[in-house]
């Protein structure tokens, strides 16, 4: 069995990583990784980290490229690469560009597509925006469509759709438990990780923010933004922020927040950083789509930067709250956590609706099982 497994950008990366890596491991099976370069240098943090070697790269990455010509060029080297390497399935996983295009190239040569983390849906084809389009695009397309969650397979259901359908568990909890196990058993690598990120003055809470979607470019993160300057200035907490590299998010948070006492803007981090950082955060302020996976599994409270959620399970279980970017709801919200304990705890109980860290071995385990058919 030959897989072609594609993967574009960061979240792709870190989610993808714990299938390949063990569809490599995998005897019978011939697993070819290829990025698509959507994203360069937040890609490479992710695949260094999980020794991922990718056997092609269709190097498509451009400053400030549009959603079309990024989409067309992965199209077209998509093409030229599966007439190559004539794989009996492409895996995709999620809602990039990447993920749909590489998706409709196999498609449009009748090769069968596996869609990781499928059925995720808010309704809004605004929010996430082209993220909600593309997630159903790609699951029109896939033969086989495997859903984190009993509610995504319910969203699938409710469309029709042809591809057969898998609940697995989403494969973020896999990839967080092998680096949470890697800082946990190693203390010398937790000293380094420690030793880089930003010092949080004594007494002091740190929270934790990342801002990037696209619909929250402009007012939305200049709110955001106000909100953390009113935030800092209560004088209880620092908030640490690797910044996306998109010059639309970077250049409006260095102008807004590069000066301000007590705001520590820090690049991308690898995963470990990362991990790090959300273990040691008080609390989360998001936009991501997977640090709402993340940061409950590992007990800590979301104030999600969005209007609408493809991730329900979270909301419903308490632990991640939607505020979207009002300046005052941030900032209440945000007090509120600091101030009402009991507010706190609940919404600390660790959520688990994703799985306890085997999606990648029930994908595997699926992906036989298909082909023995
Ligand atoms: C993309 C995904 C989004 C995902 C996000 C994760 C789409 C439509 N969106 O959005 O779902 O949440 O990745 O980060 O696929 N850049 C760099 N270096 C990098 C990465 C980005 O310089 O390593 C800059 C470039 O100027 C690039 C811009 O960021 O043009 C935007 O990147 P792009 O991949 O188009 O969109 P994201 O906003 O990152
Ligand atoms: N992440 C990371 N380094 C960072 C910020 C985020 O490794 O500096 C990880 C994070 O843990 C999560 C993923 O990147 O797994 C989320 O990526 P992003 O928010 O860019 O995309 P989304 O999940 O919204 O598509």
């Amino acid at each position: 069995m030959k897989t072609l497994s594609v993967i574009g950008t960061r979240p792709e990366a870190i989610k993808m990583a714990p299938v390949v890596r063990l569809l490599a491991a995998t005897p019978g099976v011939e697993s070819v990784v290829a990025v698509s370069g959507q994203h360069r240098s937040m890609l490479e943090q992710v695949l260094n980290l999980f020794h991922i070697q990718p056997e092609y790269d269709l190097s498509v990455m451009a400053q400030g490229q549009s959603l079309n010509s990024l989409s067309a060029r992965i199209l077209q080297g998509m093409d030229e690469l599966l007439e190559k390497v004539q794989p009996d399935q492409v895996l995709v996983h999620g809602d990039t560009t990447t993920a749909m295009a590489a998706a409709m190239a196999a498609f449009h040569r009748h090769i069968p597509v596996v869609h990781v983390e499928a059925g995720l849906r808010t309704g809004s084809l605004t929010e996430p925006w082209p993220e909600e389009m593309n997630r159903r695009v790609i699951d029109v397309m896939a033969d086989l469509l495997l859903a984190p969650t009993e509610k995504a397979k319910a969203n699938l259901l409710a469309e029709n759709l042809q591809g057969r359908i898998h609940v697995v568990g989403n494969t973020v909890i896999d990839a967080l438990q092998w680096v949470a196990q890697r800082l946990e058993k190693d203390a010398a690598l937790q000293e380094r990780v420690d030793a880089g990120l930003p010092r949080i003055a004594e007494g002091k809470r740190m929270v934790l923010l990342t801002s990037h979607r696209r619909e929250n470019h402009g007012d939305g993160l200049a709110h955001i933004c106000d909100a953390v300057t009113e935030l800092v200035a209560g004088g209880e907490v620092e908030v640490v922020y690797p910044v996306h590299l998109n010059p639309l998010v970077k250049d409006v948070v260095q102008q807004r927040l590069g000066h301000v006492a007590g705001v520590h803007l820090i690049a991308p981090q690898d995963y470990v950083g990362f991990v790090r950082l959300m273990q040691r955060a008080f609390f989360v302020l998001t936009d991501s789509g997977g640090v709402q996976e993340e940061a409950p599994a590992l007990g800590k409270p979301v104030l999600l930067l969005r209007d609408v959620t493809e991730r329900p399970s979270v909301v419903e279980a308490g632990v991640v709250k939607l505020v979207g970017t009002d300046r005052q709801r941030i900032v209440s919200a945000a007090n509120a956590l600091l101030h009402d304990s009991a507010a706190y705890q609940r919404m600390t109980q660790a959520a688990h609706p994703y799985g306890h860290g085997d999606a990648s071995e029930q994908i595997v385990k699926i992906l036989l099982a298909a082909k023995a058919v």
